[in-house]
């Protein structure tokens, strides 16, 4: 079982020295439950996985440099990202960049530090045949036709897609590239499920990629050296649900590397939420409470500006009211801003007060990376970094 599956990774106490010493609302990460978590999943993964953290999770610096120390690659999907990761100065082959819509100063940047980018259509092959002085290899990505896990809203499903090619239009995009002078297609990139915590249901689709890549070698005798799965390994977001196994995960996959044998590749993971969520909580305090018409409101310090998930996903983080006890009742947690989109959750706690303090748990990842934190222009919750 997957040791690094706890919602809260600082105790009440802890919180509470946190709340006194720093300004809330804030997020502090534990380095070590980040490394716990990178370690985990290192070891269950066969050597032929490369691990490559997808830093839109949390783009903290002390986190980057915590994975880089223990070897993870990075897959980035911006110019900023891509700049963050120059700074840990890790050579060629650690690196990788995505996205839908890249710029050509981002494909220029990313020729620069020798990153390998999965190119999401025609334009990225051509812009970067033009921009590139000798040979690269690059990973096209892939959106399937079937096979692809949907969850959440956020990434899967099979339906049209702004990310990759139409996996139909593969043999025209595959006979186009032939005529390219400097890219290669080397590599195969799907990522097709978000937030599994079933490991049978992430494996079936990864055999449905390796499955993809052997069509490609056989029908169009594209020679891929990687094969990147994407990320979309899930953490718990609430008590009663079961973390991934990350043995049989790992099971699974050396045994679809067995069933393969064609592939002696590489393959690649791209995991943020797995290795970012739970180190990190979020702190805010209660700054009034309310009846309205039979709803409890309790209104905080921070709102969907630090936290915009459970808005896009309907799924709240876990949540505790630090060092209080005693019968619940149903609240609604609202953030200070002015719409009515601003809620964090309705759950059941103690009576609240003003002055209370929230911890929000597993906040490590998509917390402060995707908050609007411009957002009504409340000031800026600071990230401290825990060792
Ligand atoms: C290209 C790419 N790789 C990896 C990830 C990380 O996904 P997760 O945090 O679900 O592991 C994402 C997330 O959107 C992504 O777009």
């Amino acid at each position: 079982m997957n040791p690094v599956s706890a919602l809260w990774a600082f105790t009440d106490e802890e919180c509470r020295g946190l709340a006194e010493s720093w300004e809330t609302p804030l997020f502090a990460y534990r380095g070590a439950v980040a490394a716990a978590s990178y370690r985990a999943l290192r070891a269950a993964l066969p050597e032929r996985v490369r691990i490559a953290y997808a830093v839109k999770a949390n783009s903290h610096p002390r986190l980057l440099r915590c994975f880089a120390a223990l070897g993870a690659s990075f897959d980035c999907a911006s110019i900023g990202e891509l700049q963050r990761v120059r700074e840990l100065n890790l050579g060629p082959g650690r690196m990788f960049f995505a996205g839908p819509g890249k710029r050509s100063p981002e494909l220029d940047l990313a020729l620069e530090m020798g990153v390998r980018v999965q190119a999401e259509g025609w334009e990225d092959l051509a812009r970067l045949d033009v921009l590139a002085t000798s040979e690269i290899s690059v990973n096209l990505r892939v959106h399937p036709l079937s096979g692809a896990a949907e969850s959440n809203r956020i990434i899967g499903g099979v339906g049209p897609a702004a990310f990759g090619i139409d996996e139909e239009q593969l043999p025209e995009i595959l006979e186009r590239a032939k005529g390219l002078r400097h890219v290669r297609i080397r590599g195969l990139h799907v990522f097709a499920a978000s937030n599994q915590r079933d490991a049978k249901a992430l494996l079936e689709t990864h055999a449905m990629v390796l499955e993809m890549g052997q069509r490609l070698r056989d029908l169009h005798g594209t020679e891929l050296a990687q094969i990147d799965l994407g990320g979309g390994l899930g953490v718990p977001y609430a008590p009663d649900e079961i973390p991934l196994d990350l043995h049989a995960f790992g099971k699974g996959l050396s045994e679809l590397l067995r069933q393969h044998s064609w592939f002696q590749g590489e393959l690649i993971l791209e995991p943020g939420r797995f290795l970012a969520a739970a180190c990190g909580i979020y702190l805010a305090r209660v700054i009034r409470v309310k009846e309205s018409r039979g709803t409890r409101f309790a209104i905080l310090e921070g709102g969907i500006n630090h936290l915009l998930r459970p808005l896009l996903t309907g799924q709240p983080f876990p949540v505790k009211a630090v060092g209080k006890s005693g019968p619940v009742r149903p609240v609604t947690l609202a953030g200070p801003l002015c719409t009515s989109l601003d809620r964090l959750g309705e759950i059941a706690l103690p009576e609240l007060a003003p002055g209370d303090l929230l911890a929000f748990g597993t906040t490590g990842a998509y917390g402060f990376s995707e908050g609007m934190t411009h957002f009504l222009s409340h000031p800026i919750p600071a990230e401290i970094w825990v060792d």
